[in-house]
């Protein structure tokens, strides 16, 4: 499979282009910066490193683009996101800068890489949204906080929405997709803020988070367009 990624330099995305490239598929890794862990995983594999991409930019669609070089793709896979609202009580002490930012990456930084995408999809691939968990948005979430965050991945669950009416007549399929909580960066940062009272080290590892989301993308078909998968529930309609 030829598939775009972003975040590949890093935490689940590293995870996932990792295992994809020792499998023998095209990743085509967006990053801000390489690193000697993607660097490593060059040899094992057909990867090809978009380097310079920061998905909150309005360039990041022409980088993509120049980076994938008119290849064809069979899946894309909206991995990268960054949570700088973790500490955030309520609305009292909600930054709305920050909030701008994660919506820049989180939300249309999900925009931008598919932008980047389309014109390399055709029937049969595959687009999936990388989201937190379905208690962490809405009237079930287990506390108030957070704003920035959940407000931007539930735009990007919009947008996925919106897409999925789009694309599905041309034969490309949508789901979002919550790997459940993995032993990265992020989640350490949301630990050490008191945000979730399970330690990162209960999490599941980055391997087993990455072998979720690759049996997702292998799993999903036209048929499942337009369903959120939890923590790899059966995919419901969304
Ligand atoms: N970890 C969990 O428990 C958990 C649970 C549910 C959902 N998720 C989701 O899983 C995905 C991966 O998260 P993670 O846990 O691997 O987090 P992470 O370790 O913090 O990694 C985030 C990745 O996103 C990239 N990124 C952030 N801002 C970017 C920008 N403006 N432009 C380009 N790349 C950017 C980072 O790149 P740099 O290296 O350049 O910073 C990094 O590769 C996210 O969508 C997250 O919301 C994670």
């Amino acid at each position: 499979m030829n598939v775009l990624l972003t975040g590949a330099a890093r935490g689940l995305g590293l995870g996932i282009c990792a295992q994809l490239a020792a499998r023998g598929d095209t990743v085509f890794a967006a990053c801000r910066k390489r690193n000697a862990e993607l660097d490593a995983i060059l040899s094992t594999g057909k990867v090809h490193v978009i380097e310079g991409v920061d998905i909150a930019m309005d360039d990041a669609i022409a980088k993509l683009k120049a980076g994938i070089a008119g290849s064809p793709l069979d899946a894309v896979i909206c991995n990268a996101a960054v949570n700088a609202s973790f500490d955030t009580d309520g609305i009292a002490d909600l930054d709305l800068d920050i909030s701008l930012h994660e919506y820049q990456t989180n939300a249309l930084g999900a925009v931008r890489t598919v932008k980047a995408a389309l014109p390399s999809l055709s029937t049969g691939a595959k687009i999936l949204f990388i989201t937190t968990g379905p208690q962490a948005l809405g009237k079930k979430a287990p506390a108030p906080g957070v704003y920035g965050y959940r407000m931007s991945k539930g735009a990007m669950h919009t947008f996925a929405n919106l897409l999925t009416l789009e694309l599905e007549p041309r034969g490309i399929a949508v789901q979002i997709v919550t790997p459940g909580s993995i032993d990265t960066k992020m989640l350490w940062a949301v630990w050490e803020a008191g945000r979730t009272p399970n330690p990162p080290k209960d999490a599941l590892s980055i391997d087993e988070g990455a072998q979720r989301i690759i049996a997702r993308m292998d799993a999903l078909t036209l048929e499942q367009t337009g369903t959120w998968v939890s923590n790899l529930g059966v995919p419901e309609p969304y």
